[in-house]
């Protein structure tokens, strides 16, 4: 089978397309033929060496397919050949078969694409747990989304919606801050206007967001936090700027707040359950029509440093996939 591979660690550039075995499914593992392959920002990092799990050389890069089932193992009970799924693994979606255990599969909504479905699960998945249970969010409670236009960014936008809240969505670029307003967000707010903490407290009757959903990091979370309500929490979800941010304590004293990490792959193994009762919901909104991943731009397996260049050069809206025919 056709497959990128990472050889060497380094720039999307030095990744090859190469014919490799194709895998062979274990006894609990379903074996997908892919027809799409998400793209997210961790990819990006992983091939350079700088995510915080470090797979071995050579490896397959990317963690989120939707296809058609080829085989299943012995004891597989909830798929068969031929049915349409979405499957999740850590490495291995950026090829044209990949086996995942049948726990990380999901019968696909038929209301999505192949394209929609392979751009699910990492930014509805991480969104909705930063979200559900890291953030509390309440109806009623305003959310403000750094980042808003990015993967994980713009499903938070949508789920922040659903679950009620008031979203001020923020980003850097006006055209792809307005695409944040067709997914529902109720107001704007460009961050590189010196006084974007400003338009935020003035947003929220002065009193600032109660959740801040931070996928940016660097000196945008400190502003953030200058523009957080009482008892508000701030979500670190990533450093899509490159730079980990240092917070000044004082900070969280001063409006009783909280800085709360948000891990999505750990919280799987860790909080099954949840993470089971958070996709259930996800697909009801699927299915019901409510819910469904922006994809901006696809691409051929071989163009992947295309694919992974816009998002480092911050050219993408929401997702980006790349698909094997
Ligand atoms: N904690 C978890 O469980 C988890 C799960 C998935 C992803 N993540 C992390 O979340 C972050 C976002 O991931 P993603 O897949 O949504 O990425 P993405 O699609 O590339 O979105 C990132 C957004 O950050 C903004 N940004 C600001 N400075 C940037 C810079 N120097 N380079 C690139 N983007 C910049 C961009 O919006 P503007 O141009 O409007 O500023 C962009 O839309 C990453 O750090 C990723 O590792 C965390």
């Amino acid at each position: 089978m056709r497959a990128v591979r990472c050889q060497e660690y380094g720039p999307a550039e030095k990744l090859v397309v190469a014919d490799v075995p194709a895998p062979q499914p274990g006894a609990s593992d379903v074996l997908i033929q892919v027809k799409a392959a998400g793209v997210n920002f961790p990819d990006t990092l992983i091939i350079q060496n700088q995510y915080q799990i470090k797979p071995p050389l050579p490896f397959i890069p990317g963690n989120e397919v939707a296809g058609v089932v080829q085989a299943v193992g012995d004891k597989v009970s909830r798929f068969k050949p031929g049915d349409k799924v979405m499957g999740f693994a850590f490495v291995g979606a950026f090829a044209e078969q990949i086996a995942v255990p049948e726990a990380s599969c999901f019968p696909m909504p038929e209301t999505l694409s192949f394209e929609q479905a392979a751009a699910f699960t990492m930014i509805y998945g991480t969104s909705y747990y930063a979200l559900n249970q890291r953030g509390r969010l309440q109806a009623g409670e305003t959310l403000l989304v750094l980042g808003a236009s990015g993967g994980v960014g713009l499903a938070a936008v949508e789920l922040g919606k659903l679950m009620g809240a008031t979203v001020i969505a923020a980003g850097g670029n006006p055209e792809k801050l307005a695409v944040c307003k067709e997914r529902g967000a109720d107001h704007l707010v460009n961050y590189s206007e010196a006084d974007w903490k400003d338009q935020v407290k003035q947003l929220t009757g002065g009193n600032g967001a109660d959740v801040i959903y931070d996928a940016v990091g660097g000196d945008y979370t400190q502003t953030a936090l200058r523009c957080i309500n009482w008892n508000g929490r701030l979500l670190v979800v990533g450093f899509a700027s490159g730079e980990i941010p240092a917070l000044p304590a004082n900070l969280m004293l001063l409006k009783s707040s909280s800085v709360v990490g948000v891990f999505w792959g750990n919280s799987i193994a860790r909080e099954p359950e949840a993470n089971r009762d958070n996709f259930q919901q996800l697909f009801q909104w699927a299915m019901a029509g409510q819910l469904s991943p922006y994809v901006c731009a696809s691409f051929p397996l071989e163009q992947v440093a295309d694919a992974m260049n816009l998002l480092l050069q911050r050219r993408s809206v929401g997702k980006v996939v790349l698909t094997t025919e």
